[in-house]
């Protein structure tokens, strides 16, 4: 909800990149929530892909054959209230894309150069309007590098797999070093891909969000967009969302 100053404000792009669990997620859709903007997830686009890949027997190391098929996709964001979905081909994958079998497949499609091309004009697309909170690994470094705002979270990697864990074990059987072990691979491969790797850019802010809860992260976010827009925010809204914090994916 915006406040009436926010309308005068230039609508900031805002990049929030990180390893997953720490907290992007929950972080980039309050604080988008809070100011009005739109929210998006560019992890959702990679699995998405390996969820097209997985259905169409496309090979996960064929990365002109996953370029062809992310070139013939059509991925929309459509926000309903709270809620973010993610629409491919007009079908509504939220939930699927969620899958372990997807986020190991996304984890190895994200690696192609061709496959990355493809998306990052997409969200070059998406966020080109500003007014914009876009998450993920390379925002800040490789789509949007003129960013008004980048943030690098960074958490221990103990607390980051604790976080996915109580995201998956809903309801699923999940053991929690099967997945500290497998959170860490996909850090590698995200960090020493040759590609767009995760990397801080020079001039991100880093915040370590081991030790905060969700809405104290967003408020140091918020500080950060008052200095650089001049926008009264006002504080209520944040703290109605009290409780969300730490436990969602990120
Ligand atoms: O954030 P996530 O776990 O939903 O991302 C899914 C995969 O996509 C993950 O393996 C990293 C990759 N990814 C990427 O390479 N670049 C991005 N901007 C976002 C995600």
């Amino acid at each position: 909800m915006k406040t009436p100053g926010e309308d005068l404000a230039k609508q900031l792009m805002i990049a929030i990149d990180g390893p997953s669990g720490a907290g992007k997620s929950t972080v980039a859709r309050m604080l988008a929530a809070r100011l009005g903007y739109s929210y998006v997830e560019s992890g959702a686009m990679y699995r998405a892909l390996a969820l097209l890949a997985l259905e169409t027997d496309t090979p996960l190391d064929d990365g002109p054959a996953l370029a062809a098929l992310a070139e013939d996709a059509e991925m929309r964001f459509e926000q309903h209230g709270e809620s973010n979905r993610l629409l491919l081909n007009g079908r509504d994958v939220t939930e699927a894309i969620r899958s372990s079998e997807v986020t190991r497949a996304a984890s190895l499609v994200s690696v192609h150069s061709e496959v990355r091309r493809r998306l990052v004009e997409c969200q070059q697309v998406l966020g080109r309007e500003g007014g914009v909170v876009m998450e993920g690994r390379d925002i800040g470094t490789r789509v949007f590098p003129d960013a008004d705002l980048k943030v690098f979270l960074e958490a221990s990697p103990k607390v980051r797999a604790e976080r996915r864990f109580r995201e998956i074990a809903n309801g699923v059987k999940a053991n929690r070093e099967e997945v500290l072990r497998e959170m860490t691979q996909r850090d590698q491969r995200d960090q020493f891909r040759e590609v767009s790797p995760l990397i801080p850019a020079e001039d991100a802010v880093r915040l370590d969000t081991t030790d905060l809860t969700a809405e104290e992260v967003v408020e140091k976010i918020l500080s950060l967009v008052r200095q650089r827009s001049g926008v009264q925010i006002q504080d209520s809204e944040v703290r109605s969302q009290k409780g969300t914090g730490g436990e969602k994916r990120g």
